[in-house]
């Protein structure tokens, strides 16, 4: 699908964003292993927690989507039954990752495959620990899906100190924990969201942190919940900086996530002149809430290093954009990850901004665009990922010179199938 996007001079509204993928996969997953029957309010629209629904389902746990709400009537732990296929994990990373974990403390074996995107990306990172516990697993060329993961009742729990810092390797872990015998930790190397620890804590287990460690105890069952998943920060940050780039905007965005190991993209934004507001901050499941309030405003850039850049990794690829409109420019460091990402995000964000005319110089681990360049109108791609596709749509809001076509941007369904009808209802 071709998507156009005109230039727009003033954006202005309100909006809401659809439930927090990171989260909503978190509820999918821990609701299918706890006893009784959850409902997630505000489930996530996109298809990537859907496929983790998807996969609980062929695992034999009940699964009913209502408008805006799901239920998923728990099986527990020892509750999931053998899949009769293959499990299907679709574009998710967090599906594969964080049900990696769940499967290797069951009595049967199960194949996770994905689409031509997540064949590409490294498991080895889930796989280490899981075999250290005491699973079989077995990948394409010892790191790539499908992967097959030969469970058993009897995983060691374990101390495992992870060299990558990724909350999907510290969930797997941490799911892995809640079918051993003892405790099992998970220490990293620098602080990623803790949507797992909050979410393991609201069904019922027993899980502690303390600095750089994260601590669950095995052999509990969980509960079932009744939870509200809040708004996608992540997909709040395609608007807050369309906002901030145009000539003239007010938007406020309701009941968006902000956890505070979520929250460096505000505290980046405003640290560089952005004009965001958090409003009337609540708690909810034991995340935080708050609306967003955002006004168009001059924006310096920056530099994202070192745990910066963990912490607003998914987010790297509209500060690209924003970067380029910037005073001083962005410059972008320590960020490898982003070349396992849904594409080589490194590669694709280069690629399009170049098509737009916007220079940027990239690094192995990075990339550096100059500030206070203009958007030329263009014919971009996603090049299959929704990040990319709903990057360079906002791009297209303050190009010059026509409309910008963005090629394959269906791909945003992936985290936001509502991205370009709020788009367009926020045009002033
Ligand atoms: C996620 C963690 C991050 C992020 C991804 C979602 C999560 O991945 O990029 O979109 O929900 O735990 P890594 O754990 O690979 O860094």
């Amino acid at each position: 699908m071709q998507v156009r996007i005109a230039p727009s001079k003033a954006l202005g509204g309100a909006i809401r964003l659809p439930g927090d993928k990171s989260i909503s996969h978190r509820y999918a997953i821990l609701s299918a292993i706890a006893e009784g029957t959850s409902t997630l309010k505000n489930f996530s629209s996109g298809a990537d927690p859907h496929s983790s629904l998807g996969c609980m389902q062929s695992l034999g746990v009940e699964v009913e989507k209502g408008e805006g709400e799901v239920k998923v009537h728990g099986r527990g732990l020892r509750g999931l039954r053998a899949p009769e296929g293959q499990l299907d994990a679709g574009n998710s990373g967090s599906t594969i990752r964080m049900l990696s974990g769940i499967l290797a403390g069951q009595p049967f074996s199960s194949t996770i495959f994905g689409d031509e995107s997540l064949s590409r990306r490294p498991m080895k990172r889930i796989m280490t620990p899981l075999q250290q516990m005491g699973a079989r697993i077995d990948a394409v060329d010892g790191t790539y899906p499908p992967i097959t993961i030969h469970g058993t009742r009897d995983l060691q729990a374990m101390d495992y100190h992870t060299p990558v810092a990724s909350a999907q390797v510290k969930s797997c872990v941490l799911f892995a924990g809640l079918s051993c015998n003892g405790e099992t930790s998970v220490t990293e190397p620098v602080r990623t969201r803790d949507h797992s620890e909050i979410a393991l804590r609201e069904f019922g287990a027993d899980i502690r942190t303390e600095g750089l460690t994260t601590t669950v105890a095995g052999g509990k069952e969980l509960q079932a919940r009744e939870l509200y998943v809040p708004g996608d920060l992540s997909g709040a940050a395609f608007f807050l900086v369309a906002a901030l780039m145009s000539g003239d905007a007010s938007v406020i965005l309701y009941d968006v996530g902000v956890n505070p190991s979520r929250t460096a993209l505000i505290d980046f934004l405003v640290g560089g002149g952005g004009q965001v507001k958090v409003l009337d901050v609540r708690s909810s499941g034991g995340e935080l809430v708050g609306d967003l309030q955002v006004r168009n405003s001059p924006f310096q850039g920056g530099v994202i290093e070192k745990g910066m850049t963990a912490a607003l990794i998914d987010e790297i690829p509209v500060l690209a954009v924003l970067g380029a409109t910037s005073e001083n420019g962005l410059t972008v460091r320590d960020a490898s990850e982003l070349r396992v990402k849904e594409t080589d995000r490194i590669a694709t964000v280069a690629e399009n901004l170049r098509r737009m005319g916007i220079e940027i110089e990239t690094a192995a681990d990075g990339f550096h665009i100059p500030g206070k360049q203009t958007f030329r109108a263009a014919e971009v791609d996603s090049f299959g990922d929704h990040r990319i596709g709903m990057a360079f749509a906002v791009a297209g809001l303050v190009a010059q010179g026509g409309e910008t076509i963005v090629n394959e941007a269906e791909a945003a369904s992936v985290s936001f199938p509502e991205f370009f009808a709020t788009l367009e209802s926020i045009r002033a």
